[in-house]
């Protein structure tokens, strides 16, 4: 049963998360007050999160990987998902399969996710498998996926959370390539994993909103002054175009209040809008270029669903006061945040809904929303900084609980993806 919010309580407590932005006092309060009888409410952690979350300043190129892992599999079945909710399904403990790769065994991961690394006590958040009700996944083969990607591109453009997505795809794919015949490296607005051999790159994009934003610059972000341009969207169209495969997805950096600033042809006049409202201009945006760009034959999109934060343990332990620090399991059984917005869920569908461009919607939400346990709380980093042993022991206040620990949740993201493009690529 999805469990209800009793209480103001649970509001009050976005007071103590907006604090730890000592300037953000006047806003903590007006986020209060304007949150007290909305929904959207609790992803109000975010704008203490997103901050200095782009791209992280690296470059990396060809490193060692004698770790070898399961995923050059060969024999892999396929298995038929066609008629299949794959969305549909429980967590199982599977720590013969799961995880992919270690911490150790992909020189790609960000500090900001590597969790075990960063002090993380338990890892029992890697070894669950999702099962569909009424089918299997394909098995992971990277082999495959390379074969699929040969000569082509694939795109994630989104915000920290794809950005994360991303991280996990390179991890994926990395290990059955050798040394010397890959690279990883970052331009503005964009980090770009090259295998050679295969003439494939997986790349990652910055566009919190998918359309133009003032959030735009890869590191130097604003997070409170947000300004969106929901007509606009070439500055960023132009990296995206022929891209062979595009998997979009924009959520959190739209929940900071139930209104936003933006922009709707004269890039003069702002004016604040309902975020729903905004949300599926901006879409309408996107969704025009879609249609008048992308070319069916040879081009595929998928959307991304929002993915789901734990910011209130009440939620799943009524009369508890915490968050997702400390939880060790996944939820088993109906469940849904009050953060998981199913206005905007709704907004996505029927945009997809009304494109000539066919855009597969990969519904992660619920399945996401399942693991409390696997978010990176106070294992992790904040500005490219670790957290300090003080922050660390204040959870209430510093607990990620928006971003994912890798290997984690978006690997399962990636397998679902990857049995979709399996299917496309049969068919
Ligand atoms: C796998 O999990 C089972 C059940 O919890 C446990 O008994 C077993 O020791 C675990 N195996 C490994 C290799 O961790
Ligand atoms: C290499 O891949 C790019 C797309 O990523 C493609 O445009 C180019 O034609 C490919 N090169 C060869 C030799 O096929
Ligand atoms: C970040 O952007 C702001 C506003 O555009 C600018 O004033 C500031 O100098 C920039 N900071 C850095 C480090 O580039
Ligand atoms: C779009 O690109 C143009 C030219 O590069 C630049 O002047 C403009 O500021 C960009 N717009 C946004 C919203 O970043
Ligand atoms: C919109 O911008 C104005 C002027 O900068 C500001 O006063 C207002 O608080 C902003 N609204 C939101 C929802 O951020
Ligand atoms: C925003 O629009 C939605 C849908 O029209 C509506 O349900 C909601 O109450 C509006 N929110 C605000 C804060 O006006
Ligand atoms: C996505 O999944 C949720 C929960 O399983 C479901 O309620 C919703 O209808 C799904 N949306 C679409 C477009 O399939």
């Amino acid at each position: 049963m999805t469990t209800q919010p009793s209480s103001n309580r649970k509001y009050i407590s976005i007071l103590p998360i907006a604090l730890g932005c000592v300037l953000l006092l006047g806003t903590a309060r007006l986020v209060f007050d304007n949150l007290k009888n909305s929904k959207e409410t609790s992803i109000f952690q975010w704008q203490f999160w997103l901050q200095g979350s782009g791209i992280d300043k690296y470059f990396i190129n060809v490193f060692d990987n004698n770790n070898n892992n399961n995923n050059n599999n060969n024999n892999n079945i396929y298995e038929d998902i066609e008629d299949c909710n794959v969305f549909e399904g429980k967590w199982v403990w599977d720590n013969l399969t799961r995880p992919f790769y270690t911490e150790q065994s992909c020189p790609y991961l960000v500090k900001q996710v590597t969790c075990q690394k960063n002090g993380r006590p338990d890892d029992f958040y890697q070894f669950w498998r999702w099962q569909p009700n009424d089918c299997n996944l394909p098995r992971f083969s990277a082999v495959k996926l390379l074969h699929i990607l040969r000569n082509k591109r694939l795109m994630f453009v989104g915000d920290s959370i794809q950005r994360g997505q991303f991280d996990s795809m390179v991890c994926l794919l990395q290990s059955v390539i050798p040394e010397g015949k890959k690279s990883l490296h970052k331009v503005p607005s964009k980090k770009i994993f090259h295998a050679q051999e295969y003439n494939a790159t997986i790349e990652f994009y910055w566009a919190p909103f998918i359309v133009e934003s003032n959030s735009d610059h890869s590191t130097n972000h604003t997070v409170l002054k947000r300004l969106v341009k929901l007509d606009r969207i070439s500055n960023h169209t132009q990296n995206w175009e022929g891209v062979d495969y595009l998997v979009f997805e924009s959520y959190v950096w739209w929940m900071y209040k139930p209104i936003i600033n933006a922009t709707y042809g004269n890039p003069n006049d702002i004016k604040e809008y309902n975020v729903t409202t905004a949300y599926k201009m901006a879409l309408e945006t996107w969704a025009n270029w879609l249609d008048s760009n992308i070319n069916p034959q040879t081009q595929k999109v998928y959307f991304i669903s929002l993915s789901p934060t734990h910011l209130w343990s009440s939620e799943w332990n009524p009369g508890s006061d915490g968050n997702c620090f400390n939880e060790k399991e996944p939820i088993h059984g109906p469940y849904w945040g009050i953060g998981t917005s199913l206005d905007i869920m709704k907004i996505v569908q029927e945009t997809l809904q009304n494109l000539k461009t066919e855009v597969t919607f990969l519904n992660i939400t619920q399945l996401s929303d399942f693991r409390k346990d696997a978010h990176t709380t106070i294992y992790t980093e904040r500005k490219g900084k670790l957290l300090t042993k003080e922050q660390k022991a204040d959870p209430k206040n510093y607990a990620d609980c928006i971003h994912w620990c890798l290997p984690g949740v978006p690997d399962t993201w990636n397998e679902i993806l990857y049995a979709h493009m399996l299917q496309d690529f049969y068919n």
